[in-house]
């Protein structure tokens, strides 16, 4: 007799990304406002850098008409996952605004984007100077002239720390384990696992290998890179529970907290 399917034998490792790890309304939120706000007019064209499953560029595509968005990503099964998934769930007219590339964003050359975006800290794979500075050379150059580049970053006292930390979410728990931290080189292993109401887990459904970059770091590679002003968007917090209140500010001065996600925006 055959044994019953555990929950994590049929759970679909993007799907549980997409529902743990990402909030893409709430980051096109982010820069559709700031674009608007710094440059007096709405972006048209967003390129969504390291885009696995494109999740971003369509709800870009879902914000507007005059939206266009290019995804690009060097995984070929990853992109044909958000083709199948989140591309086939825009109607035709959406699907002919967005293109996806496989291609290495080190290199890409595309039609000149009024944004680039490249979130959940993936350009912390490049581990020297050297080769983040050419990212973002090559980013730089791709914009408009009055294009902007938007990341994320992460860190806190907690950040360099070998820890799990479990969340609850719904139906599962999403485990954010940070393996192995070398404090020599800063480089970091981090897996994600998820773990069923059945007891069932799906180890390492996503491994990192990256350092873990600071801000002062990044920031003066933006500006070798050639970016004419880059600011730290900062979360500020709710008064009543003194938690995070989800509003990022350009600020110069941040809380030495245990953990913070900020937003590093980048002018041409
Ligand atoms: C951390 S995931 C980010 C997924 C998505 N952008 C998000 O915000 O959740 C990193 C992605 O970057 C891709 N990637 C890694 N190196 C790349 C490169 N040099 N050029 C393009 N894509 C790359 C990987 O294939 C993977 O899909």
């Amino acid at each position: 007799m055959n044994a019953k399917p555990t929950e994590a034998t049929l759970a679909d490792r993007h799907v549980l990304y997409q529902e743990s790890v990402q909030d893409v309304e709430a980051e096109i939120d982010f820069v559709q406002e700031t674009f608007q706000a710094l440059r007096g007019r709405d972006a048209e064209l967003l390129r969504e850098d390291f885009c696995g499953t494109a999740n971003t560029a369509c709800e870009w595509i879902r914000r507007g008409r005059a939206h266009r968005a290019i995804g690009v990503d060097l995984d070929a099964d990853v992109l044909q996952w958000g083709i199948d998934n989140n591309l086939a769930r825009l109607s035709a007219e959406q699907r002919g605004r967005i293109e996806l590339l496989q291609q290495d964003v080190l290199t890409v050359k595309t039609d000149a984007p009024d944004m680039i975006l490249a979130m959940n800290f993936s350009y912390y794979l490049f581990l020297g100077r050297d080769e983040l500075r050419s990212y973002f050379r090559n980013a730089r150059l791709s914009l408009k002239d009055d294009g902007i580049l938007f990341l994320d970053a992460f860190g806190g006292y907690e950040a360099p720390m070998e820890l799990e930390e479990p969340r609850e979410c719904e139906g599962f728990d999403y485990i954010w384990d940070q393996a192995s931290f070398n404090p020599i080189n800063n480089q970091m292993t981090c897996h994600i696992h998820f773990e069923f109401e059945d007891g069932s887990r799906m180890d390492k459904a996503f491994s990192y290998h990256w350092r873990l970059w600071s801000l002062p770091e990044i920031r003066e590679v933006l500006y070798e890179a050639g970016f004419r002003q880059v600011d730290i968007y900062w979360e500020g917090t709710d008064e009543e529970t003194e938690e995070g209140n989800g509003i990022y500010e350009p600020s110069e001065v941040g809380d030495a907290d245990p953990g913070w996600i900020c937003y590093i925006v980048a002018e041409k």
